[in-house]
C-alpha cells in the first residue's frame, strides 16, 4: 500500500466513525476556536519620512506615493522583541481576566528574536509566570502570526491545550540597514498578541490557507548569520546580516497571491467576499493593499489600514491591525474577518474569523 492508498484508509475509517471530514484536512478545525482576547504594544519613538530624508537619498513624498507609510515606531536601545512581547502579552491576558499561569502554549512568531536560542517565547513564558506552559518560536516571516494563529488553534481543537497566547512581534530596525533607502523606509517594530480558547459553534477560526514556494526564497532574505554563512567580520563589513529583498518581485507576488489565498479561505468556510466585514491584510504597502482589495471587489472602508502610522511590522502587522479594528468597533461579534499575509519564504497565508 503506498502512502496515499495508506492515507485514504485513515481518512475512510475516521469518515466511518465521524471523526475526520475531507475537509477537515484541509484548512479547517475539528472544534471552534477563536481570539479571546488581544493586546498591542508600539514602541514611543517615532521615525517620521522627514527623519529619513535627512538619513537617505530619499523624500517624504516618494514613501508615501510609493508606499503609503508616513511613520514607524523604533524600539528604544535597551529594548528587544520579548520586551514588546511581554507588554502586549499581559494587555491581552488582563482583558480577558485570564492568568498567565493558566497558559498551557505560547508561540511567538517573529524574524527577529531576542537571540538566536533560548527562543523568544522561552523569555517571554519566564517573564510572565506562565509556569505550566510550553513555548516556541516560529519563523515564517511576515506570514508568522496567521501560521501561529492556525498552529495554536489546531492544538486547542486536537484537545491538546485549553489556552494558547500566540504573538506576533518584531524589532525590525535592529535588522535593516540603515544605508539602504530601498528598504529603510519601509518597516517599523511593534507586537500584538491574541489569547486562544475554545469558543462556540460557528465563531472564531473558520478556515485557513497555509502556504510556501521556495522558488522565491531568494527575493527577502538575510544571508549570514545561520549555519550556511556564519557571522564573520567579512559579513558584517559587507552588510550580509542586514535585510535584502527585491521589492518588486515580492510586490507582484504579494497582489496575486493575496486575491488567491483570500478566495480560497473564503470558499473553505463557505463563504463569499459579500460575507466580509473587514479585510486585514498584512501592512507592508498601501498599493498592495489597493490592488488587492480591487481584485476582491472590496470598498475602502471594508479594509483595515494603519501602515501609515507603522510601517510593516512584519509578523506583528496583522493582530496589531486586528487590535486596532477590534478597539475601534470596526469589529464586532458576529463579524467576519478575513486576514491574509504574504513573506519570506515565500510564503502565504489567509485566515477567516467569525468575531
Ligand atoms: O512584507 C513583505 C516584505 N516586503 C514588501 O511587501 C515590499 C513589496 N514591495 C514594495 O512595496 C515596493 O516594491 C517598494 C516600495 C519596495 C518599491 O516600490 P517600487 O514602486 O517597486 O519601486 P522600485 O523598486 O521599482 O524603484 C523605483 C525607483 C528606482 O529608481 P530608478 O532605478 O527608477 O531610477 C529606485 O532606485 O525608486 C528608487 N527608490 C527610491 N527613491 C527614493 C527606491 N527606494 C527609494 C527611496 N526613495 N526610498
Amino acid at each position: 500500500m503506498n502512502e496515499e492508498e495508506k492515507m485514504d484508509r485513515i481518512l475512510q475509517k475516521g469518515l466511518l466513525q465521524g471523526s475526520v471530514t475531507k475537509e477537515s484536512r484541509r484548512g479547517m478545525l475539528a472544534a471552534p476556536v477563536g481570539i479571546h482576547s488581544l493586546g498591542a504594544y508600539l514602541p514611543s519613538r517615532v521615525l517620521t519620512n522627514f527623519d529619513l530624508e535627512k538619513m537617505v537619498d530619499t523624500s517624504d513624498e516618494w514613501i508615501r506615493t510609493r508606499t503609503g507609510i508616513s511613520s514607524r515606531r523604533i524600539a528604544a536601545a535597551e529594548e528587544a522583541t520579548s520586551d514588546l512581547c511581554i507588554k502586549a502579552a499581559r494587555q491581552a491576558l488582563e482583558r480577558a481576566s485570564w492568568p498567565a499561569e493558566k497558559l498551557d502554549l505560547i508561540i511567538v512568531a517573529t524574524v527577529t528574536p531576542d537571540m538566536c536560542f533560548p527562543s523568544t517565547a522561552s523569555l517571554v513564558q519566564g517573564t510572565l509566570g506562565a509556569e505550566r506552559a510550553s513555548a516556541f518560536d516560529l519563523m515564517v516571516g511576515c506570514t508568522g502570526f496567521i501560521y501561529g494563529l492556525v498552529m495554536g488553534a489546531s492544538g486547542i481543537a486536537a484537545g491538546a491545550f485549553e489556552s494558547v497566547l500566540v504573538i506576533g512581534a518584531e524589532c525590525l530596525s535592529r535588522i535593516t540597514n540603515w544605508e539602504d533607502r530601498s528598504t529603510c523606509v519601509l518597516f517599523g517594530d511593534g507586537a500584538a498578541a491574541t489569547l486562544l480558547r475554545p469558543t462556540e459553534e460557528g465563531r472564531g477560526l473558520l478556515s485557513f490557507v497555509l502556504g510556501n514556494d521556495a522558488g522565491g526564497a531568494d527575493k527577502l532574505k538575510i544571508n549570514a548569520g545561520g549555519s550556511r554563512m556564519p557571522a564573520t567580520e567579512e559579513t558584517v563589513r559587507a552588510g550580509e546580516h542586514f535585510l535584502k529583498m527585491e521589492g518588486n518581485e515580492v510586490f507582484k507576488f504579494a497582489v496575486r497571491i493575496m486575491e488567491e489565498a483570500s478566495l480560497q479561505a473564503l470558499e473553505r468556510a463557505g463563504l463569499d467576499i459579500s460575507d466580509v466585514t473587514l479585510l486585514v491584510p498584512h501592512q507592508a504597502n498601501v498599493r498592495i493593499m489597493d490592488a488587492a482589495a480591487k481584485r476582491l471587489n472590496l470598498p475602502p472602508e471594508r479594509i483595515i489600514s494603519n501602515v501609515d502610522r507603522y510601517g510593516n511590522t512584519s509578523a506583528a502587522s496583522i493582530p496589531i491591525a486586528l487590535d486596532e479594528a477590534v478597539q475601534s468597533g470596526r469589529l464586532k461579534k458576529g463579524d467576519i474577518a478575513l486576514c491574509v499575509s504574504f513573506g519570506a519564504g515565500l510564503s502565504w497565508a489567509a485566515a477567516v474569523l467569525r468575531w
